[in-house]
């Protein structure tokens, strides 16, 4: 979700407006998903980089975390939306870690689109911490294979995404699900993260459906596709 600071100096705005906008998108993008039966949607909210930012722009990112899931959370619950979050919580604020919980504990029911909140994620941060997950776990080198480590990873209950959408314009990964994005398809888009909505996501569920047909394989079967955005 790349995009919202610009998306606020166009206006002559302070970031954190953006960063608002940012999140009124978000909710629309849930809800697009969920009537378009998407049954993953995972979300770069914080990366364990983001930290670099000016001390003023981090803590309001956390208050406005706060501030969203209390305002949001009900609606969510209610419209089947089941939050899980992957990141290294250990690190952040009391207050945002109990936050985060609260939400997973009151979605915990709710399973029409499992929506993954990464917070202070990284895609080496993942891995590693898989890997200490796994020797800690036993796990001998012999007895190492991919399908182990996977269980390991922070979204080990998900299936890899099949469509990787960056807004913003940058051409990049940044360090975002590295190993669960080995296959997926990558989109980038210039559109702005506040400005991303139902329309921009039916272009790159266009784009992904045009790729599947001319790259898909002979035997390629539309219904096998997971649909984890
Ligand atoms: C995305 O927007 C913000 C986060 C998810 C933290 P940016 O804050 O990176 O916006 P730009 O790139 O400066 O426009
Ligand atoms: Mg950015």
């Amino acid at each position: 979700m790349d995009g919202n600071g610009r998306w606020a100096a166009k206006r002559f705005m302070p970031r954190g407006v953006g960063h608002k906008a940012g999140v009124d998108s978000l909710v629309n993008v849930v809800k697009a998903c969920s009537d378009r039966g998407i049954p993953y949607l995972t979300v770069f909210a914080f990366s364990s980089e983001n930290w670099k930012r000016p001390e003023e722009e981090v803590s309001g990112l956390m208050s406005l975390l706060i501030v969203a899931l209390s305002k949001h959370l009900i609606k969510l619950r209610s419209d089947g939306v089941r939050i899980r979050v992957v990141g290294d919580v250990a690190q952040v604020s009391d207050k945002v870690r109990q936050a985060l919980a609260d939400a997973e504990r009151q979605t915990a029911e709710n399973s029409r689109l499992v929506l993954t909140v990464a917070f202070n994620y990284g895609g080496r941060w993942d891995i590693v911490q898989a890997c200490r997950k796994a020797l800690d776990a036993g796990v001998r080198s012999d007895a190492m294979t991919e399908e182990v480590l996977s269980d390991f990873m922070a979204m080990s209950y998900a299936p890899d995404p099949d469509l990787f959408i960056r807004t913003g314009g940058e051409v990049r990964l940044s360090n975002f699900l590295l190993w669960q994005s080995a296959y997926a398809e990558l989109y980038f888009t210039d559109c702005l993260w506040p400005d991303f909505d139902s329309s921009e996501l039916d272009k790159a569920l266009h784009e992904y459906a045009r790729r599947e047909r001319r790259f898909g394989g002979v035997n390629v079967d539309p219904s096998e596709s997971r649909g984890a955005v």
